[in-house]
Protein backbone atom coordinates (compact mmCIF):
# COMPACT_ATOMS: atom_id res chain seq x y z
CA UNK A 1 0.00 0.00 0.00
CA UNK A 2 2.74 2.20 1.05
CA UNK A 3 3.80 1.49 -2.73
CA UNK A 4 0.77 2.56 -4.28
CA UNK A 5 1.31 6.74 -3.97
CA UNK A 6 4.83 6.70 -5.97
CA UNK A 7 3.76 4.23 -8.32
CA UNK A 8 0.63 6.80 -9.30
CA UNK A 9 3.18 9.36 -9.49
CA UNK A 10 5.61 7.55 -12.07
CA UNK A 11 2.36 6.95 -14.29
CA UNK A 12 1.27 10.79 -14.09
CA UNK A 13 4.91 11.78 -14.98
CA UNK A 14 5.42 9.37 -17.77
CA UNK A 15 8.33 7.99 -16.13
CA UNK A 16 7.17 4.32 -15.69
CA UNK A 17 8.38 0.72 -16.56
CA UNK A 18 5.02 -0.51 -16.73
CA UNK A 19 3.66 -1.74 -19.63
CA UNK A 20 0.93 0.22 -21.47
CA UNK A 21 -1.39 -3.03 -20.64
CA UNK A 22 -0.93 -2.33 -17.07
CA UNK A 23 -1.96 1.10 -17.17
CA UNK A 24 -4.93 0.25 -18.86
CA UNK A 25 -5.62 -2.47 -16.07
CA UNK A 26 -5.52 0.11 -13.28
CA UNK A 27 -8.02 2.61 -15.38
CA UNK A 28 -10.71 -0.28 -15.34
CA UNK A 29 -10.27 -0.82 -12.07
CA UNK A 30 -10.94 2.78 -11.52
CA UNK A 31 -13.77 2.78 -13.22
CA UNK A 32 -15.35 -0.44 -12.02
CA UNK A 33 -14.99 1.30 -8.49
CA UNK A 34 -16.87 4.64 -10.41
CA UNK A 35 -19.32 2.35 -11.40
CA UNK A 36 -19.94 0.94 -7.81
CA UNK A 37 -19.74 4.70 -5.77
CA UNK A 38 -22.36 5.29 -8.59
CA UNK A 39 -24.84 2.74 -7.72
CA UNK A 40 -24.38 3.04 -3.88
CA UNK A 41 -24.82 6.19 -3.82
CA UNK A 42 -28.53 8.66 -3.48
CA UNK A 43 -29.74 9.83 -6.72
CA UNK A 44 -28.73 13.22 -5.97
CA UNK A 45 -25.15 12.17 -5.74
CA UNK A 46 -24.03 11.77 -9.41
CA UNK A 47 -20.52 10.81 -10.94
CA UNK A 48 -19.66 11.89 -14.23
CA UNK A 49 -17.07 10.31 -16.81
CA UNK A 50 -14.62 12.51 -19.71
CA UNK A 51 -16.66 14.15 -22.28
CA UNK A 52 -19.37 15.84 -19.85
CA UNK A 53 -18.52 19.59 -18.96
CA UNK A 54 -19.15 19.01 -15.23
CA UNK A 55 -16.49 16.04 -15.76
CA UNK A 56 -14.13 18.90 -16.72
CA UNK A 57 -15.26 21.80 -14.58
CA UNK A 58 -14.35 19.05 -11.68
CA UNK A 59 -11.08 18.21 -12.83
CA UNK A 60 -10.31 21.91 -13.97
CA UNK A 61 -7.89 23.64 -11.55
CA UNK A 62 -5.93 27.28 -11.48
CA UNK A 63 -2.90 25.79 -12.01
CA UNK A 64 -2.83 23.59 -14.85
CA UNK A 65 0.17 21.66 -13.14
CA UNK A 66 -2.30 20.74 -10.62
CA UNK A 67 -5.18 18.66 -13.16
CA UNK A 68 -5.09 15.71 -14.55
CA UNK A 69 -7.62 13.26 -16.35
CA UNK A 70 -9.44 11.07 -13.48
CA UNK A 71 -11.33 7.74 -14.23
CA UNK A 72 -14.34 9.96 -13.33
CA UNK A 73 -15.28 13.07 -11.37
CA UNK A 74 -18.11 12.47 -8.19
CA UNK A 75 -20.26 14.83 -7.10
CA UNK A 76 -21.69 13.82 -3.40
CA UNK A 77 -24.89 15.79 -2.56
CA UNK A 78 -24.72 14.63 0.95
CA UNK A 79 -22.44 13.65 3.89
CA UNK A 80 -23.89 9.93 3.93
CA UNK A 81 -22.65 9.52 0.56
CA UNK A 82 -19.32 10.95 0.85
CA UNK A 83 -18.88 8.07 3.39
CA UNK A 84 -19.90 5.52 1.22
CA UNK A 85 -17.92 6.81 -1.38
CA UNK A 86 -14.83 6.66 0.68
CA UNK A 87 -15.76 2.94 2.46
CA UNK A 88 -15.63 1.77 -1.67
CA UNK A 89 -12.37 3.94 -2.01
CA UNK A 90 -10.74 1.73 0.55
CA UNK A 91 -11.90 -1.39 0.44
CA UNK A 92 -10.70 -1.06 -3.51
CA UNK A 93 -7.44 0.85 -2.97
CA UNK A 94 -8.63 2.91 -5.54
CA UNK A 95 -6.86 6.27 -5.36
CA UNK A 96 -9.03 9.26 -5.32
CA UNK A 97 -9.22 13.47 -4.65
CA UNK A 98 -11.28 15.90 -2.57
CA UNK A 99 -11.20 19.32 -4.08
CA UNK A 100 -12.86 22.33 -3.19
CA UNK A 101 -11.68 25.82 -5.20
CA UNK A 102 -8.80 23.71 -6.97
CA UNK A 103 -6.14 26.60 -6.04
CA UNK A 104 -3.55 24.28 -5.10
CA UNK A 105 -0.60 24.42 -7.31
CA UNK A 106 0.83 21.14 -6.50
CA UNK A 107 0.29 18.09 -8.89
CA UNK A 108 -2.01 15.66 -7.55
CA UNK A 109 -2.94 17.67 -3.85
CA UNK A 110 -6.40 17.95 -5.08
CA UNK A 111 -6.18 15.69 -8.56
CA UNK A 112 -5.75 11.91 -9.38
CA UNK A 113 -6.29 9.38 -12.22
CA UNK A 114 -8.71 7.86 -10.00
CA UNK A 115 -12.05 9.24 -8.56
CA UNK A 116 -11.81 12.61 -8.61
CA UNK A 117 -14.27 13.77 -5.63
CA UNK A 118 -15.20 17.63 -6.41
CA UNK A 119 -17.37 18.92 -3.20
CA UNK A 120 -19.78 21.60 -5.69
CA UNK A 121 -22.78 20.60 -4.27
CA UNK A 122 -22.13 21.46 -0.49
CA UNK A 123 -22.53 25.27 -1.43
CA UNK A 124 -25.28 26.66 0.92
CA UNK A 125 -24.06 29.66 3.61
CA UNK A 126 -26.25 29.54 6.27
CA UNK A 127 -26.14 33.13 8.64
CA UNK A 128 -27.28 32.96 12.00
CA UNK A 129 -27.71 36.08 13.30
CA UNK A 130 -27.82 34.79 16.94
CA UNK A 131 -25.04 33.00 17.20
CA UNK A 132 -23.06 35.14 15.20
CA UNK A 133 -22.04 32.14 13.19
CA UNK A 134 -22.18 31.00 9.10
CA UNK A 135 -22.27 27.63 8.06
CA UNK A 136 -20.89 27.53 5.13
CA UNK A 137 -20.53 24.86 2.25
CA UNK A 138 -17.03 23.58 1.35
CA UNK A 139 -17.91 23.53 -2.27
CA UNK A 140 -18.15 27.47 -2.40
CA UNK A 141 -15.26 29.91 -3.48
CA UNK A 142 -14.54 32.68 -0.98
CA UNK A 143 -16.53 35.25 -3.62
CA UNK A 144 -19.58 33.64 -3.22
CA UNK A 145 -19.68 33.37 0.68
CA UNK A 146 -18.64 37.30 1.04
CA UNK A 147 -21.64 38.09 -1.58
CA UNK A 148 -23.93 35.90 0.06
CA UNK A 149 -23.06 37.55 3.54
CA UNK A 150 -22.86 40.90 2.30
CA UNK A 151 -26.84 40.85 2.60
CA UNK A 152 -26.31 40.73 6.36
CA UNK A 153 -23.77 43.12 6.66
CA UNK A 154 -21.36 40.60 8.17
CA UNK A 155 -18.46 38.84 6.35
CA UNK A 156 -16.31 36.06 7.46
CA UNK A 157 -12.14 35.54 7.29
CA UNK A 158 -11.56 33.44 4.06
CA UNK A 159 -8.86 34.51 1.37
CA UNK A 160 -7.97 37.73 -0.08
CA UNK A 161 -8.10 37.13 -3.43
CA UNK A 162 -10.89 35.86 -6.04
CA UNK A 163 -11.58 32.01 -6.76
CA UNK A 164 -10.05 30.69 -4.11
CA UNK A 165 -12.01 27.57 -2.48
CA UNK A 166 -13.17 27.67 1.01
CA UNK A 167 -11.80 23.97 1.77
CA UNK A 168 -8.09 24.92 1.32
CA UNK A 169 -8.03 28.00 3.12
CA UNK A 170 -10.16 27.09 6.59
CA UNK A 171 -8.57 23.80 6.78
CA UNK A 172 -5.11 24.97 5.39
CA UNK A 173 -4.27 28.18 7.02
CA UNK A 174 -5.95 31.78 5.20
CA UNK A 175 -4.00 35.28 5.67
CA UNK A 176 -6.25 38.03 4.15
CA UNK A 177 -7.08 41.58 4.71
CA UNK A 178 -9.36 41.05 7.69
CA UNK A 179 -6.14 38.99 9.50
CA UNK A 180 -5.01 41.83 11.61
CA UNK A 181 -7.88 42.26 13.58
CA UNK A 182 -9.49 38.93 13.74
CA UNK A 183 -6.68 36.27 12.42
CA UNK A 184 -6.00 33.92 9.78
CA UNK A 185 -9.46 31.46 8.43
CA UNK A 186 -8.37 28.73 10.58
CA UNK A 187 -8.51 30.72 13.57
CA UNK A 188 -12.26 31.59 12.95
CA UNK A 189 -13.88 28.28 12.66
CA UNK A 190 -16.00 26.73 15.53
CA UNK A 191 -17.34 23.60 13.75
CA UNK A 192 -16.95 21.36 11.14
CA UNK A 193 -18.69 18.47 9.68
CA UNK A 194 -16.49 15.43 8.85
CA UNK A 195 -16.52 12.49 6.94
CA UNK A 196 -14.08 10.28 8.89
CA UNK A 197 -12.02 7.87 6.79
CA UNK A 198 -14.55 4.97 7.66
CA UNK A 199 -17.35 7.31 6.54
CA UNK A 200 -19.01 8.20 10.02
CA UNK A 201 -20.54 11.60 9.67
CA UNK A 202 -19.37 13.48 12.36
CA UNK A 203 -19.86 17.29 13.91
CA UNK A 204 -16.40 18.34 15.88
CA UNK A 205 -16.10 21.15 17.75
CA UNK A 206 -13.49 22.34 20.46
CA UNK A 207 -15.44 20.48 23.16
CA UNK A 208 -16.44 17.39 21.28
CA UNK A 209 -12.59 16.12 20.03
CA UNK A 210 -10.29 18.75 21.02
CA UNK A 211 -7.83 16.46 19.05
CA UNK A 212 -9.23 16.33 15.65
CA UNK A 213 -10.64 20.48 15.95
CA UNK A 214 -7.01 21.24 16.50
CA UNK A 215 -5.48 19.10 14.05
CA UNK A 216 -8.17 19.64 11.61
CA UNK A 217 -7.15 23.59 10.97
CA UNK A 218 -4.38 23.19 9.16
CA UNK A 219 -4.94 19.19 8.15
CA UNK A 220 -6.33 19.59 4.53
CA UNK A 221 -7.34 16.16 3.51
CA UNK A 222 -5.33 14.20 6.00
CA UNK A 223 -8.50 13.35 8.51
CA UNK A 224 -11.30 13.10 6.49
CA UNK A 225 -13.82 14.96 4.18
CA UNK A 226 -14.89 18.27 5.50
CA UNK A 227 -18.46 18.67 4.10
CA UNK A 228 -19.36 22.30 5.87
CA UNK A 229 -17.52 24.58 8.50
CA UNK A 230 -19.46 27.21 10.51
CA UNK A 231 -17.33 30.57 11.20
CA UNK A 232 -17.36 32.67 13.42
CA UNK A 233 -19.24 36.39 11.41
CA UNK A 234 -18.35 40.07 11.83
CA UNK A 235 -19.91 43.29 11.10
CA UNK A 236 -18.55 44.54 7.93
CA UNK A 237 -19.57 47.87 6.56
CA UNK A 238 -18.39 49.17 3.36
CA UNK A 239 -14.58 49.29 2.78
CA UNK A 240 -11.93 51.33 1.58
CA UNK A 241 -9.66 50.03 -1.61
CA UNK A 242 -8.34 48.48 -4.43
CA UNK A 243 -5.92 48.04 -7.18
CA UNK A 244 -3.09 50.66 -8.16
CA UNK A 245 -0.72 50.01 -10.39
CA UNK A 246 2.49 50.99 -11.10
CA UNK A 247 5.29 50.92 -13.70
CA UNK A 248 9.26 49.73 -13.16
CA UNK A 249 10.33 53.53 -13.27
CA UNK A 250 8.21 54.02 -9.55
CA UNK A 251 9.77 50.63 -7.95
CA UNK A 252 12.10 52.75 -5.47
CA UNK A 253 9.26 55.59 -4.30
CA UNK A 254 6.88 52.46 -3.46
CA UNK A 255 9.26 50.54 -2.21
CA UNK A 256 10.00 53.84 0.31
CA UNK A 257 6.32 54.49 0.99
CA UNK A 258 5.83 50.83 1.88
CA UNK A 259 8.60 51.12 4.13
CA UNK A 260 7.16 53.99 5.75
CA UNK A 261 3.51 52.40 5.57
CA UNK A 262 5.21 49.13 7.30
CA UNK A 263 7.07 51.41 10.25
CA UNK A 264 4.46 54.05 10.92
CA UNK A 265 1.01 51.70 10.63
CA UNK A 266 0.15 49.98 13.48
CA UNK A 267 -3.79 50.04 12.90
CA UNK A 268 -5.38 46.73 12.29
CA UNK A 269 -7.98 47.88 10.12
CA UNK A 270 -4.74 48.88 7.05
CA UNK A 271 -3.46 46.54 4.90
CA UNK A 272 -0.88 46.38 1.78
CA UNK A 273 -0.50 43.97 -0.51
CA UNK A 274 2.32 44.41 -3.09
CA UNK A 275 2.73 42.19 -6.34
CA UNK A 276 5.13 42.54 -9.03
CA UNK A 277 4.99 40.80 -11.43
CA UNK A 278 7.95 40.49 -14.33
CA UNK A 279 7.26 39.03 -17.78
CA UNK A 280 8.11 39.46 -21.53
CA UNK A 281 11.27 41.86 -20.17
CA UNK A 282 8.21 44.29 -18.19
CA UNK A 283 7.72 44.71 -15.03
CA UNK A 284 4.30 46.14 -13.06
CA UNK A 285 4.07 46.52 -9.43
CA UNK A 286 0.63 46.22 -8.17
CA UNK A 287 -0.61 47.43 -4.65
CA UNK A 288 -4.11 46.22 -3.13
CA UNK A 289 -4.32 48.78 -0.79
CA UNK A 290 -7.71 48.09 1.91
CA UNK A 291 -9.06 50.17 4.83
CA UNK A 292 -11.83 48.53 6.72
CA UNK A 293 -14.03 51.45 6.84
CA UNK A 294 -15.19 53.49 4.34
CA UNK A 295 -12.88 56.44 4.57
CA UNK A 296 -8.85 55.44 6.00
CA UNK A 297 -7.85 57.91 8.45
CA UNK A 298 -4.56 59.97 8.75
CA UNK A 299 -3.36 59.78 5.11
CA UNK A 300 -1.93 56.97 5.82
CA UNK A 301 -2.16 55.65 2.23
CA UNK A 302 -1.29 59.23 0.50
CA UNK A 303 2.42 58.57 0.31
CA UNK A 304 1.27 55.55 -2.17
CA UNK A 305 -1.63 57.19 -3.77
CA UNK A 306 0.68 60.52 -5.04
CA UNK A 307 3.50 58.38 -6.79
CA UNK A 308 2.67 58.57 -10.58
CA UNK A 309 1.03 55.45 -11.63
CA UNK A 310 -0.39 53.15 -15.10
CA UNK A 311 -4.33 53.04 -13.58
CA UNK A 312 -6.07 52.36 -10.68
CA UNK A 313 -9.39 50.68 -9.10
CA UNK A 314 -10.10 52.55 -5.78
CA UNK A 315 -12.81 53.10 -4.23
CA UNK A 316 -15.36 52.62 -1.36
CA UNK A 317 -17.12 49.41 -1.75
CA UNK A 318 -18.25 46.22 -0.68
CA UNK A 319 -16.06 43.75 0.95
CA UNK A 320 -16.82 41.13 -1.56
CA UNK A 321 -16.27 43.32 -4.41
CA UNK A 322 -12.72 44.25 -3.07
CA UNK A 323 -11.53 40.63 -3.18
CA UNK A 324 -12.58 40.88 -6.48
CA UNK A 325 -9.69 43.91 -7.95
CA UNK A 326 -6.23 41.83 -7.75
CA UNK A 327 -6.66 40.02 -11.22
CA UNK A 328 -6.02 36.56 -10.14
CA UNK A 329 -7.69 35.07 -12.82
CA UNK A 330 -5.35 36.45 -15.81
CA UNK A 331 -2.82 34.17 -14.94
CA UNK A 332 -5.02 31.07 -14.34
CA UNK A 333 -4.03 27.47 -16.59
CA UNK A 334 -0.18 28.33 -16.12
CA UNK A 335 2.32 25.68 -14.20
CA UNK A 336 2.64 27.15 -11.29
CA UNK A 337 4.88 27.07 -7.78
CA UNK A 338 4.86 28.97 -4.56
CA UNK A 339 7.21 29.44 -1.96
CA UNK A 340 7.07 31.52 1.30
CA UNK A 341 9.12 33.49 3.70
CA UNK A 342 8.27 34.31 6.71
CA UNK A 343 9.51 38.57 7.35
CA UNK A 344 9.94 40.07 10.79
CA UNK A 345 9.60 43.93 9.15
CA UNK A 346 9.53 44.75 5.29
CA UNK A 347 12.52 47.71 5.72
CA UNK A 348 13.92 49.18 3.05
CA UNK A 349 16.88 47.16 2.34
CA UNK A 350 14.53 43.83 2.40
CA UNK A 351 12.25 45.16 -0.18
CA UNK A 352 15.22 46.31 -2.34
CA UNK A 353 16.86 42.93 -2.23
CA UNK A 354 13.23 41.51 -3.06
CA UNK A 355 13.43 44.07 -6.23
CA UNK A 356 16.96 42.53 -6.99
CA UNK A 357 15.45 38.97 -7.23
CA UNK A 358 12.82 40.37 -9.07
CA UNK A 359 15.04 41.73 -11.73
CA UNK A 360 17.93 38.65 -11.55
CA UNK A 361 15.58 35.68 -11.96
CA UNK A 362 13.08 37.36 -14.30
CA UNK A 363 16.39 38.54 -16.55
CA UNK A 364 17.63 34.61 -16.36
CA UNK A 365 14.58 32.96 -17.53
CA UNK A 366 13.87 35.90 -20.30
CA UNK A 367 15.32 33.42 -22.93
CA UNK A 368 12.50 31.25 -22.37
CA UNK A 369 9.08 31.32 -23.64
CA UNK A 370 5.69 31.79 -21.45
CA UNK A 371 6.75 32.40 -18.30
CA UNK A 372 5.69 35.05 -15.14
CA UNK A 373 7.52 35.80 -12.22
CA UNK A 374 5.93 37.26 -9.54
CA UNK A 375 6.78 38.50 -6.12
CA UNK A 376 4.23 39.23 -3.65
CA UNK A 377 4.72 41.04 -0.30
CA UNK A 378 2.19 41.43 2.90
CA UNK A 379 2.84 43.32 5.95
CA UNK A 380 0.91 41.89 9.07
CA UNK A 381 0.89 42.76 12.56
CA UNK A 382 3.27 40.84 15.40
CA UNK A 383 0.22 40.31 17.03
CA UNK A 384 -1.19 38.35 13.74
CA UNK A 385 -1.41 34.73 15.39
CA UNK A 386 -2.81 35.79 19.13
CA UNK A 387 -6.34 35.76 17.71
CA UNK A 388 -7.46 32.46 18.23
CA UNK A 389 -9.07 30.93 21.33
CA UNK A 390 -7.73 27.44 20.73
CA UNK A 391 -4.07 26.09 18.83
CA UNK A 392 -4.48 24.91 15.69
CA UNK A 393 -1.65 23.01 14.05
CA UNK A 394 -0.77 25.95 12.11
CA UNK A 395 0.76 28.18 13.09
CA UNK A 396 1.81 25.71 15.69
CA UNK A 397 3.88 26.51 19.45
CA UNK A 398 7.17 27.65 17.76
CA UNK A 399 5.29 30.37 16.26
CA UNK A 400 3.12 31.31 18.50
CA UNK A 401 4.59 34.33 20.14
CA UNK A 402 4.89 36.26 17.30
CA UNK A 403 2.84 36.47 13.45
CA UNK A 404 5.20 37.02 10.77
CA UNK A 405 4.95 39.29 7.47
CA UNK A 406 5.70 36.94 3.90
CA UNK A 407 7.01 37.83 0.92
CA UNK A 408 5.10 34.92 -1.48
CA UNK A 409 7.13 33.64 -4.31
CA UNK A 410 5.12 32.71 -7.73
CA UNK A 411 6.30 31.76 -10.80
CA UNK A 412 4.26 30.67 -13.72
CA UNK A 413 5.09 28.96 -16.63
CA UNK A 414 3.96 27.15 -19.95
CA UNK A 415 5.98 24.21 -21.17
CA UNK A 416 5.92 20.69 -18.41
CA UNK A 417 9.68 20.36 -19.88
CA UNK A 418 10.52 23.27 -17.31
CA UNK A 419 8.96 21.95 -14.15
CA UNK A 420 12.15 21.20 -12.42
CA UNK A 421 14.20 24.40 -13.33
CA UNK A 422 11.21 26.56 -12.57
CA UNK A 423 10.78 24.89 -8.99
CA UNK A 424 14.87 25.13 -8.82
CA UNK A 425 14.97 28.37 -9.58
CA UNK A 426 12.26 29.44 -6.93
CA UNK A 427 13.28 27.57 -4.00
CA UNK A 428 16.63 28.79 -4.58
CA UNK A 429 15.11 32.49 -4.55
CA UNK A 430 13.33 31.39 -1.30
CA UNK A 431 15.98 30.71 0.38
CA UNK A 432 18.55 33.51 -0.54
CA UNK A 433 15.36 35.64 0.72
CA UNK A 434 15.12 34.06 3.89
CA UNK A 435 19.04 33.93 4.49
CA UNK A 436 19.13 37.43 3.84
CA UNK A 437 16.66 38.28 6.14
CA UNK A 438 18.21 36.35 8.79
CA UNK A 439 21.52 38.06 8.00
CA UNK A 440 19.87 41.17 8.88
CA UNK A 441 18.87 40.07 12.26
CA UNK A 442 15.62 39.24 11.43
CA UNK A 443 14.59 36.50 13.93
CA UNK A 444 13.15 34.08 11.49
CA UNK A 445 15.48 30.79 10.93
CA UNK A 446 13.43 28.97 12.63
CA UNK A 447 9.96 30.32 10.83
CA UNK A 448 7.61 27.81 9.95
CA UNK A 449 6.82 27.65 5.80
CA UNK A 450 2.51 28.14 5.21
CA UNK A 451 1.58 24.46 4.01
CA UNK A 452 -0.45 26.23 1.60
CA UNK A 453 2.48 28.01 -0.18
CA UNK A 454 4.86 25.60 -0.08
CA UNK A 455 6.27 23.91 -2.86
CA UNK A 456 5.80 19.87 -3.51
CA UNK A 457 8.67 17.96 -1.30
CA UNK A 458 8.61 20.54 1.33
CA UNK A 459 9.92 18.40 4.74
CA UNK A 460 6.69 18.30 6.85
CA UNK A 461 8.81 19.44 10.15
CA UNK A 462 9.52 23.18 8.17
CA UNK A 463 5.80 23.39 8.18
CA UNK A 464 4.21 21.43 11.30
CA UNK A 465 7.24 22.35 13.74
CA UNK A 466 6.95 20.50 17.08
CA UNK A 467 3.24 20.07 16.10
CA UNK A 468 4.03 17.21 13.86
CA UNK A 469 3.97 13.19 16.62
CA UNK A 470 0.82 15.30 17.96
CA UNK A 471 -0.36 15.49 14.68
CA UNK A 472 0.42 11.76 13.48
CA UNK A 473 -0.92 10.13 16.74
CA UNK A 474 -4.06 11.90 15.86
CA UNK A 475 -3.79 10.62 12.11
CA UNK A 476 -3.33 7.11 13.30
CA UNK A 477 -6.35 7.13 15.62
CA UNK A 478 -8.67 8.49 13.41
CA UNK A 479 -7.31 6.91 9.93
CA UNK A 480 -6.09 3.39 11.13
CA UNK A 481 -6.42 1.78 7.86
CA UNK A 482 -4.81 4.74 6.09
CA UNK A 483 -7.81 5.60 3.88
CA UNK A 484 -6.44 8.70 3.02
CA UNK A 485 -3.49 7.56 1.98
CA UNK A 486 -4.84 7.11 -1.21
CA UNK A 487 -5.46 11.05 -2.05
CA UNK A 488 -2.37 13.52 -2.08
CA UNK A 489 -1.02 16.44 -0.11
CA UNK A 490 0.68 17.02 2.94
CA UNK A 491 0.42 13.49 4.41
CA UNK A 492 1.80 12.85 8.30
C1 LIG B 1 -4.59 32.88 -7.13
C2 LIG B 1 -4.39 32.41 -5.73
C3 LIG B 1 -4.68 33.24 -4.67
C4 LIG B 1 -4.49 32.82 -3.35
N1 LIG B 1 -4.79 33.68 -2.34
C5 LIG B 1 -4.65 33.28 -1.06
C6 LIG B 1 -4.98 34.13 0.03
O1 LIG B 1 -5.42 35.25 -0.16
N2 LIG B 1 -4.80 33.69 1.29
C7 LIG B 1 -4.33 32.44 1.56
O2 LIG B 1 -4.19 32.09 2.72
N3 LIG B 1 -4.01 31.59 0.55
C8 LIG B 1 -4.16 31.99 -0.74
N4 LIG B 1 -3.84 31.13 -1.76
C9 LIG B 1 -3.40 29.76 -1.43
C10 LIG B 1 -4.64 28.92 -1.16
O3 LIG B 1 -5.00 29.09 0.20
C11 LIG B 1 -4.39 27.44 -1.40
O4 LIG B 1 -4.11 27.24 -2.74
C12 LIG B 1 -5.61 26.62 -0.96
O5 LIG B 1 -5.22 25.28 -0.76
C13 LIG B 1 -6.71 26.71 -1.97
O6 LIG B 1 -7.85 26.08 -1.51
P1 LIG B 1 -8.81 25.39 -2.60
O7 LIG B 1 -9.93 24.79 -1.84
O8 LIG B 1 -9.10 26.35 -3.69
O9 LIG B 1 -7.83 24.29 -3.18
P2 LIG B 1 -7.99 22.74 -3.54
O10 LIG B 1 -6.93 22.50 -4.55
O11 LIG B 1 -9.37 22.38 -3.90
O12 LIG B 1 -7.62 22.03 -2.18
C14 LIG B 1 -6.35 22.20 -1.54
C15 LIG B 1 -6.08 21.01 -0.61
O13 LIG B 1 -7.06 20.96 0.41
C16 LIG B 1 -7.74 19.71 0.39
N5 LIG B 1 -9.16 19.96 0.64
C17 LIG B 1 -9.92 20.93 0.04
N6 LIG B 1 -11.18 20.87 0.50
C18 LIG B 1 -11.22 19.84 1.38
C19 LIG B 1 -12.26 19.29 2.19
N7 LIG B 1 -13.48 19.82 2.18
N8 LIG B 1 -11.97 18.23 2.98
C20 LIG B 1 -10.72 17.71 3.02
N9 LIG B 1 -9.70 18.21 2.28
C21 LIG B 1 -9.95 19.26 1.47
C22 LIG B 1 -7.51 19.16 -1.00
O14 LIG B 1 -7.60 17.74 -1.02
C23 LIG B 1 -6.13 19.67 -1.33
O15 LIG B 1 -5.13 18.81 -0.82
C24 LIG B 1 -4.02 31.52 -3.09
C25 LIG B 1 -3.72 30.67 -4.16
C26 LIG B 1 -3.91 31.09 -5.46
C27 LIG B 1 -3.57 30.18 -6.59
C1 LIG C 1 -12.41 34.15 -11.14
O1 LIG C 1 -12.83 32.85 -11.52
C2 LIG C 1 -13.85 32.27 -10.72
C3 LIG C 1 -14.11 30.88 -11.24
O2 LIG C 1 -13.06 30.06 -10.94
C4 LIG C 1 -15.09 33.13 -10.77
O3 LIG C 1 -16.10 32.59 -9.95
C5 LIG C 1 -14.73 34.53 -10.29
O4 LIG C 1 -15.85 35.38 -10.35
C6 LIG C 1 -13.62 35.10 -11.15
N1 LIG C 1 -13.23 36.40 -10.64
C7 LIG C 1 -13.30 37.52 -11.37
C8 LIG C 1 -12.88 38.78 -10.69
O5 LIG C 1 -13.67 37.53 -12.51
C1 LIG D 1 20.96 40.00 -6.56
O1 LIG D 1 20.52 38.63 -6.45
C2 LIG D 1 21.45 37.69 -6.92
C3 LIG D 1 20.78 36.31 -6.91
O2 LIG D 1 20.32 35.95 -5.65
C4 LIG D 1 22.70 37.75 -6.06
O3 LIG D 1 23.65 36.81 -6.51
C5 LIG D 1 23.28 39.16 -6.13
O4 LIG D 1 24.37 39.27 -5.25
C6 LIG D 1 22.23 40.18 -5.74
N1 LIG D 1 22.73 41.52 -6.00
C7 LIG D 1 22.75 42.46 -5.08
C8 LIG D 1 23.29 43.80 -5.52
O5 LIG D 1 22.37 42.27 -3.96
C1 LIG E 1 8.90 22.35 -24.37
O1 LIG E 1 10.27 22.18 -24.09
C2 LIG E 1 10.87 21.10 -24.80
C3 LIG E 1 12.29 20.89 -24.25
O2 LIG E 1 12.99 22.09 -24.19
C4 LIG E 1 10.84 21.41 -26.29
O3 LIG E 1 11.38 20.33 -27.01
C5 LIG E 1 9.39 21.61 -26.70
O4 LIG E 1 9.34 22.03 -28.05
C6 LIG E 1 8.71 22.69 -25.83
N1 LIG E 1 7.28 22.74 -26.15
C7 LIG E 1 6.70 23.86 -26.51
C8 LIG E 1 5.24 23.77 -26.79
O5 LIG E 1 7.28 24.93 -26.59
C1 LIG F 1 -15.37 5.40 12.83
O1 LIG F 1 -14.34 5.94 13.62
C2 LIG F 1 -14.79 6.70 14.74
C3 LIG F 1 -13.58 7.34 15.39
O2 LIG F 1 -12.51 6.48 15.50
C4 LIG F 1 -15.61 5.83 15.67
O3 LIG F 1 -16.09 6.60 16.75
C5 LIG F 1 -16.77 5.24 14.90
O4 LIG F 1 -17.51 4.35 15.72
C6 LIG F 1 -16.27 4.49 13.66
N1 LIG F 1 -17.41 4.09 12.85
C7 LIG F 1 -17.55 2.86 12.42
C8 LIG F 1 -18.76 2.61 11.57
O5 LIG F 1 -16.75 1.98 12.67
Amino acid sequence: MTLLPSLIFAVISGLTGLSAATTELRRADYTATCQQIAAAVSSESKVYYSGSPTYNKDNEHWASSSSQPSACSFEPANAQDVGIALNILGENQTPFAVRSGGHTANSGFSSTPGVQIALFQFSEVVYDANAQTATIGMGLIWDNVYSELDKYGVTVVGAKTTGVGVGGTVLGGGYTYLSNQYGLSVDNAVAFELVMPNGTVTSITSSSDPDLFYGLRVSFNNFGIVTTVTMKTYAQSQVWGGRISYAEAQWDPVNTAIANFVSKVTDPKACVYSTTDYASGAVVIMNILFYDAPTYPDGIFDELLEIPHLEKDISTRAYSNLVQTLPANASSGLRAMFHWVPIEQFTLPILEMVKNQTLYYGELLSESSGFLISYDLIPFLPSLYSHSDTPSAFPSSRDSGQGYSFIEVYYGWTNASDDDVMLRLGAESAAYMKQFAVDAGQDVANALIYPNCAPPGTAMEDMYGDALPHLQSIRSAVDPGNVMGLTGGWRF
